[in-house]
C-alpha cells in the first residue's frame, strides 16, 4: 500500500468543531494529515492572525499522532508537492459548497495531476456550521454553544471583547 499524504487546508478563522470532525476523521484514513492554514491576501479583518489560528489548532489535534498544523503562502499544489503529500482533503457540508469546491479540486488537478481531492461529508450537526457565522455571531455576543471546542469559545470572545474596546477607545479609560 503507497502512503498516503493528505493535506486539509483552510482559513480556520476560527477552527470550528466541524473542522475538528474532519480532523479526526481525516487523520484515521490518512497515513499523515496535515493541517494547512491559508495566509490568504483576499480576506479583509481576520479575527485571528495566523499564529493564533494555529495554536488553537495545535492544542486541539495534539493527542493525534499523526496529524500535523503548518501555515502556507500561494498556490495550494505548489505546497502539497513541497509536502509531498498526495491528497487534499475537503469538507463538503451542503450542495451550495459543491460548485466552489468542484471548481477548485478540477482547477487543481489540472494543475497538478500528481495531488487529488478527496472529499468527506461534514457531520449532519455540523452541516450549517461556518467560521464566517461563528465570528458574526461572535460579534453581535450570541451563543457560540457546541460549535467551537470550550478554548476556542474562550479566546473567540477575548478576541472580540479586545477588539471592541479598541474600536470604541475604552482601553484608554483606566
Ligand atoms: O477555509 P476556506 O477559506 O474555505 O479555504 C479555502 C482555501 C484556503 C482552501 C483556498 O482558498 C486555497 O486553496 N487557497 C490557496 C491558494 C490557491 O491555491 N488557490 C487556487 C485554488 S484553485
Amino acid at each position: 500500500m503507497k502512503d498516503i499524504v493528505a493535506i486539509y487546508p483552510g482559513s480556520f478563522d476560527p477552527v470550528t468543531n466541524g473542522h475538528l470532525d474532519l480532523i479526526y476523521r481525516g487523520s484515521k484514513l490518512f497515513d499523515r494529515l496535515i493541517v494547512a492554514i491559508a495566509r490568504n491576501m483576499d480576506k479583509a479583518e481576520p479575527l485571528f492572525d495566523m499564529e493564533e489560528r494555529k495554536d488553537m489548532l495545535e492544542a486541539m489535534t495534539s493527542q493525534l499522532d499523526n496529524v500535523t498544523v503548518d501555515i502556507f503562502e500561494g498556490l495550494l499544489v505548489a505546497y502539497c508537492i513541497q509536502k509531498n503529500a498526495n491528497a487534499v482533503l475537503r469538507g463538503i457540508r451542503a450542495i451550495s459548497d459543491y460548485e466552489f469546491e468542484l471548481q477548485m479540486a478540477l482547477m487543481n488537478h489540472k494543475m497538478e495531476p500528481r495531488v487529488e481531492t478527496l472529499f468527506l461529508m461534514s457531520a449532519e450537526k455540523y452541516s450549517y456550521l461556518s467560521s464566517r457565522i461563528v465570528r458574526e455571531i461572535a460579534k453581535l455576543g450570541g451563543p457560540l454553544n457546541g460549535l467551537l471546542p470550550e478554548m476556542v469559545e474562550e479566546r473567540v470572545r477575548r478576541k472580540i471583547a479586545q477588539k471592541q474596546s479598541y474600536s470604541t477607545g475604552t482601553h484608554l479609560i483606566k
